[in-house]
């Protein structure tokens, strides 16, 4: 007999049959943004032939204006999602404030945050970008979500997830049971289950970080990276280097081969350039649902209490052995 075919519809309601008294709104949410990414996936899969079909900012053959892929992804999401009644507020890296559901449909319970391109200077290179996503129950009691909603701390979230849009289009989510991944088979446009309770390696052998940045860098991390360079069989170093420049995508990587993805605060950016709710909170949820860790230096990131919408974070996130080998260096440099 052939392998059950299970599609991540199908996934994402056994799981939820699983919680008694389940409503189902939330299998409604993550179908409808299945949907959206599937849009994404379409108009991604057409970049390089922009200038074909038309130029950015210009009208294209249609007579449509083309959109940069940042800002179509942002709408296709918000309007695959602003109707379902599920939703009571979004809010996304391309919005400088809270995005609330139009007047006349229903108010839900679910929040949703997003960074609906990931790594968009990778675009035009056809190179692997993504799509993130994390999920809140809301905290205000009814009506129109608020920035509060939007500002949980990441050990809230009930759900996250990302797209990679790579050699083939993966989606990994989490609902706090573990870390499941379903590649896109485009010839019948289904998300089907191809990697099930994803674990990531205790310890790993590659590292990934924008090494040209290391002149900024503070002690501690210099140090971490040169010791990661060094001879020693014992503790598989050195290690690789490998950086994509799309957190995804270097993320589902370390996810699924181990090792440490960081971005650091250093002298010019000292919160580093990642932000906290749409891209270290979800990642961080997934990674530690897969036996990894994430941290920012100091402590836990699904440990931080956000005070902005959009703030950085310093991030460390990957298998469990190296991020704690990785604050070990970080603590001596406070220590000296
Ligand atoms: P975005 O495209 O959503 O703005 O995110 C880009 C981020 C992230 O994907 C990646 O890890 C990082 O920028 C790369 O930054 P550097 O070019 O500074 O290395
Ligand atoms: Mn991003
Ligand atoms: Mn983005």
């Amino acid at each position: 007999m052939s392998n059950k075919v299970i599609t991540i519809e199908r996934h994402i309601i056994d799981g939820e049959r699983q919680h008694p008294g389940a409503t189902g709104n939330f299998s409604a949410v993550l179908r409808d943004l299945t949907l959206a990414i599937k849009v994404i996936w379409r108009e991604v899969s057409k970049a390089g032939l922009v200038n074909i079909l038309g130029v950015v900012g210009k009208e294209n053959i249609h007579g449509d204006v083309v959109k940069k892929l940042d800002v179509f992804a942002d709408e296709a999401i918000y309007k695959a999602m602003d109707h379902g009644g599920h939703l009571c507020v979004m809010a996304s890296e391309e919005n400088e404030d809270v995005l609330h559901i139009p007047d006349d449909y229903p108010k839900g319970k679910y929040v949703l945050l997003f960074d609906p391109l990931d790594g968009s200077s990778n675009i035009d290179a056809n190179v692997s970008i993504g799509t993130i996503f994390s999920i809140y129950r809301r905290v205000s009691n009814s009506g129109k979500g608020t920035l509060a909603d939007c500002t949980q701390p990441g050990y809230k979230q009930i759900a996250a997830g990302y797209v990679v849009y790579g050699s083939s289009t993966m989606m990994v989510y989490t609902t706090g049971d573990g870390v499941h991944g379903f590649t896109l088979d485009p010839s019948i446009g289904e998300f089907l289950l191809s990697h099930e309770n994803i674990r990531v390696p205790k310890r790993g052998r590659i590292y990934s970080v924008n090494e040209g940045n290391y002149r900024y860098w503070d002690e501690g991390v210099k140090k971490y990276i040169k010791y990661l360079q060094e001879e020693d069989k014992g503790t598989s170093r050195p290690y690789s280097a490998r950086y994509i420049g799309s957190m995804v995508a270097d993320i589902h990587r370390t996810l699924l081969y181990g090792g440490i993805f960081l971005y650091p605060g250093d002298t010019r950016y000292p919160k580093g350039k990642l932000r906290l709710m749409y891209e270290a909170n979800p990642l961080a949820f997934i990674m530690e649902q897969a036996g990894g860790a994430a941290s920012n230096g100091d402590q836990r990131i699904l440990d931080v209490i956000p005070s902005t919408l959009h703030q950085k974070t310093p991030l460390f996130i990957g298998s469990e052995e190296d991020v704690a080998l990785c604050k070990e260096f970080l603590q001596a440099r406070t220590a000296r």
